[in-house]
């Protein structure tokens, strides 16, 4: 069961409008000016306390500061973290519009309703509408003109909120460098280097989240593994703090050209997550034109078909099925988005279920030690939630071209004439290896041992040349 409310407040506008527009109680948004929406489970969560799964555009401070000390024991960690300030950042990481509460992170190419642009990914107060400027630069010569500013829907109740500087170009000229002030006649302290779509590299590219204070090295190898037999082809990941094994692999992941590593030496705390947000978004653009899709997942969730041995191979049915709903053999090429439900994977089944499981699916003993010594979860921790989330955990495939706004869990924002579609649970499901709830969960769902003898020796050649 989901529950909606809705919070009427006297001024701004109903930001969640888009949000609500699967749902009958969009009704309510008559008369209303900021909807928030709670998404979480009743039968599972004994009380409001939990607010970690909302979505809202809230504008009212008195009601954020609730929502924030109704729910101290669930949201994300970042409540607690003490702010990093990062005095000397070098290579493409946060930099600071001047002296003001902004900073920028990347600047990327783009063509929106038929006209060229620059398009500045940063964070800034939500409130602050004063003017922006865009300085471009090129070989010889540079232009200062007005931009716009656009706030991307991941305000959570934090100060600063993940925007997107607009800058549209005056001619077919390309700017090397992006650098973006308030006063126009200011001198910039931001210089970004302008990122230009390349050619198509890549069928599947994997974007995780931020990896903060993180430690489970083995997850990533897990993660990577899965993925890759699924036809992951490179993996992109945000580097904000991690422990010493992790960094290691990291660079043993560069070195092998499967991953690039983004520094994500985040200069304030007040914003949501780590401001993964941003960093999806920069993930997004930064594959557009070379990734046809971006698979957007956490280290421990995993886009697993039911009968299909590929991503690949589960998008083309998915299409296939588009087509023939909408009775027009191209419909599937205005997809910018593939959702994914998702539920927890948190036990692993006794030991008769396991038995049972083993024999089934010829697992010796050995191959048992190694799923142990691997920590390889998605084999062993089977029993999940018969509940699969709709409204708020689901996961996404993207085409980067087709959409303006990816979010972690969809995308919020298309660009015109695009749309989403969900898969079909009988197709694939995110299994979120995690422990959610205590409450009692019986279904067991063994999926993921079909790819474990593909699995298996991938993980062994990365341990064994990791560890030597
Ligand atoms: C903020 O919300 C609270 C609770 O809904 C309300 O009492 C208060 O008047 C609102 N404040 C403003 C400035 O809108
Ligand atoms: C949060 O957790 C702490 C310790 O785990 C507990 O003492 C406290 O009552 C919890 N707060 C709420 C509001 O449940
Ligand atoms: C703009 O041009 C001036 C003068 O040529 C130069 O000093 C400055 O660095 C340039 N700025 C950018 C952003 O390219
Ligand atoms: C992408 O997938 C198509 C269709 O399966 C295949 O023909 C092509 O070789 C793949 N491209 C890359 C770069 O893997
Ligand atoms: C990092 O994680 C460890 C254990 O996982 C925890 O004890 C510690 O408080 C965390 N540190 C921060 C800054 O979140
Ligand atoms: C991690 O590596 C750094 C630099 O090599 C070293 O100073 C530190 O002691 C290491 N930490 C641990 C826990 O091994
Ligand atoms: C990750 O970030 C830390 C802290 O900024 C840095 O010391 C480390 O070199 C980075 N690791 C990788 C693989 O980029
Ligand atoms: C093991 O789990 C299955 C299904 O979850 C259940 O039917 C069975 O009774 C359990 N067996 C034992 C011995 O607990
Ligand atoms: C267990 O993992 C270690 C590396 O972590 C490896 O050296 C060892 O051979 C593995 N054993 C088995 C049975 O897979
Ligand atoms: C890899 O597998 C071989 C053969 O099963 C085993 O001997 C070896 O210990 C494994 N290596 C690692 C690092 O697990």
């Amino acid at each position: 069961m989901q529950i909606w409310t809705c919070v009427s407040l006297p001024r701004g506008s109903c930001r969640m409008a888009t949000h609500c527009r699967y749902h009958v109680l969009v009704m309510l948004l008559l008369g209303c000016t900021v909807l928030v929406h709670y998404s979480y489970d009743l039968s599972y969560l004994p009380s409001l306390r939990l607010v970690k799964e909302y979505d809202g555009g809230i504008q009212n401070d008195t009601l954020r500061t609730s929502l924030l000390t109704l729910a101290p024991n669930t949201t994300s960690p970042l409540l607690s973290a003490p702010a990093e300030e990062v005095l000397n950042p070098t290579g493409p990481m946060f930099q600071r519009i001047n002296q003001n509460d902004a900073w920028v992170y990347s600047a990327f190419f783009d063509t929106y309703k038929n006209k060229n642009l620059i398009r500045v990914f940063g964070m800034q107060p939500h409130a602050l509408k004063n003017l922006v400027f865009c300085h471009l630069g090129f070989k010889h010569e540079n232009y200062t003109i007005e931009g716009k500013r656009t706030l991307l829907l991941d305000n959570h109740g934090y100060r600063l909120r993940v925007v997107s500087y607009e800058c549209e170009l005056i001619d077919d000229r390309h700017p090397d460098h992006v650098s973006i002030t308030w006063v126009k006649t200011d001198s910039p302290t931001n210089s970004l280097g302008v990122l230009y779509p390349s050619s198509l590299q890549r069928n599947f590219t994997v974007c995780y989240a931020i990896l903060y204070n993180y430690t489970n090295y083995k997850q990533i190898i897990q993660s990577v593994e899965f993925d890759r037999i699924l036809r992951a082809e490179h993996f992109f990941v945000y580097n904000m703090s991690i422990s010493n094994t992790t960094d290691a692999l990291l660079r043993h992941y560069q070195k092998r050209g499967l991953l690039t590593v983004m520094q994500w030496p985040l200069p304030i705390s007040e914003i949501h997550y780590h401001g993964q947000v941003l960093a999806i978004n920069d993930c997004v653009y930064r594959n557009k034109g070379v990734s046809k899709y971006v698979v957007i997942h956490d280290t421990d969730e995993f886009i697993i078909p039911n009968n299909h041995d590929n991503w690949g191979d589960l998008i083309d049915q998915v299409n296939k099925d588009y087509d023939q709903q909408k009775q027009s053999p191209q419909s599937h090429e205005k997809i910018g988005t593939y959702i994914v439900e998702s539920t927890f994977f948190q036990d692993r089944p006794n030991a008769s279920v396991w038995s049972a499981i083993k024999q089934k699916y010829s697992i010796s003993d050995q191959v048992e030690r190694s799923f142990e010594n691997y920590s390889l979860t998605v084999f062993t921790d089977l029993v999940r939630l018969q509940k699969v989330f709709v409204g708020g955990r689901q996961k996404s495939i993207v085409r980067p071209e087709m959409v303006l706004f990816p979010d972690v869990h969809t995308t919020i924002t298309h660009r015109p004439s695009a749309s989403d579609v969900t898969v079909r649970q009988s197709l694939a499901l995110v299994h979120h290896q995690r422990k959610y709830l205590s409450s009692p969960t019986d279904i067991v769902e063994a999926t993921s041992l079909r790819f474990k003898d593909k699995m298996l020796p991938l993980v062994n050649e990365t341990y064994s040349m990791f560890f030597t």
